[in-house]
């Protein structure tokens, strides 16, 4: 990962000082850590190029063509909030949101990485809009299920369940990490990216990063994931990055930089440990993967 060291390990012993709840609790502390580790983008071709999406096809570059036809740029922001939650309502509006701007590193279960410049704004603004009840602990997003334009959503022998499913723990969730991305490289959302609207949690694998949002629901069960339901012995519902856990088939001990030619270390919580160790200090990750 690109840092600048010693910058960051200086500030790093300041802000430890705080110890680890009040340095997360404090947002603008994140941020300032975040600029501190100073990514640096990777080419937007592997973005926009070597992509995971399902509905499409499970061969990358086909993913791509399909994209291009499916018009989905050009559909609004229309996500029914719902559930445990004093004020359930159509999202449309997302201008009454902080915009935020990350580089973040999104490390695949695949074992390859690329270095992602998102724009959108942090989940915890919403949530604070939908004021969830105290009956809540999960959130569960749905994605677009329209068989018009995703073909494998239309075939009979489709490879996963669909609509694709995430959730998160609320308190994940509401972690400023956490942002809804309307854009990547300053562009709104390519079809093939998730547009208009898709989740980022930069500490979990990419599959958590679910597209094309329609639904946001509060829930107080934990809801089950569309990998985690596939093969639960593969994928689970945390999914954090973990060098130490290995994927069943294959080590996550190390991953492929895209653009790069060697292999990189992967780095427990995908580098954030820092600032999201704290919501799994009662958690085993070995159990809880
Ligand atoms: N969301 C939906 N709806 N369908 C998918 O197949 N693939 C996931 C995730 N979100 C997927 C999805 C996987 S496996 C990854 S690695 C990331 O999206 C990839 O995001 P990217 O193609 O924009 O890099």
């Amino acid at each position: 990962m690109m840092i600048t060291e010693e910058k960051f390990y200086k500030n790093r012993r300041n802000f430890l000082k705080l110890g680890a709840g009040a340095l997360v609790a404090n947002e603008a502390i994140a941020e300032e850590l975040l600029k501190l580790k100073e990514l640096v983008p990777s080419d937007s071709e592997y973005a926009f190029n070597y992509v995971n999406f399902y509905e499409f096809s499970t061969n990358k570059s086909d993913c791509v063509e399909y994209a291009k036809k499916s018009n989905l740029e050009k559909r609004a922001i229309n996500i029914e909030i719902s559930g445990l939650c004093e004020n359930p309502m159509t999202l449309n509006d997302i201008s009454q949101f902080k915009r935020v701007d990350r580089v973040y590193k999104l490390r695949c279960v695949e074992a390859w990485s690329m270095n992602l410049p998102w724009g959108g704004f942090m989940l915890k603004d919403l949530i604070a809009l939908a004021k969830p009840t105290k009956e809540a602990k999960y959130i569960k997003f749905t994605s677009l299920y329209d068989p018009s334009i995703f073909p494998d959503q239309a075939s009979s022998f489709g490879v996963i369940e669909y609509p694709y499913v995430e959730g998160l723990r609320l308190d994940e969730a509401m972690h400023p990490l956490t942002i809804l991305a309307t854009h990547l490289y300053n562009k709104p959302l390519l079809a093939q990216n998730g547009a208009p609207i898709r989740l980022v949690v930069p500490w979990k694998y990419g599959f958590k990063y679910i597209k094309s949002i329609v639904k946001i629901e509060f829930t107080n069960t934990q809801p089950i994931s569309t990998w985690q339901k596939y093969n639960p012995k593969e994928y689970g519902f945390y999914a954090n990055v973990n060098p130490n856990v290995a994927h069943p088939r294959w080590s996550q001990a190390r991953h492929r930089v895209l653009g790069s030619f060697f292999k990189e270390d992967t780095e427990l919580f995908n580098g954030y440990e820092e600032e999201v160790a704290f919501l799994y200090k009662d958690l085993d990750l070995k159990t809880n993967f």
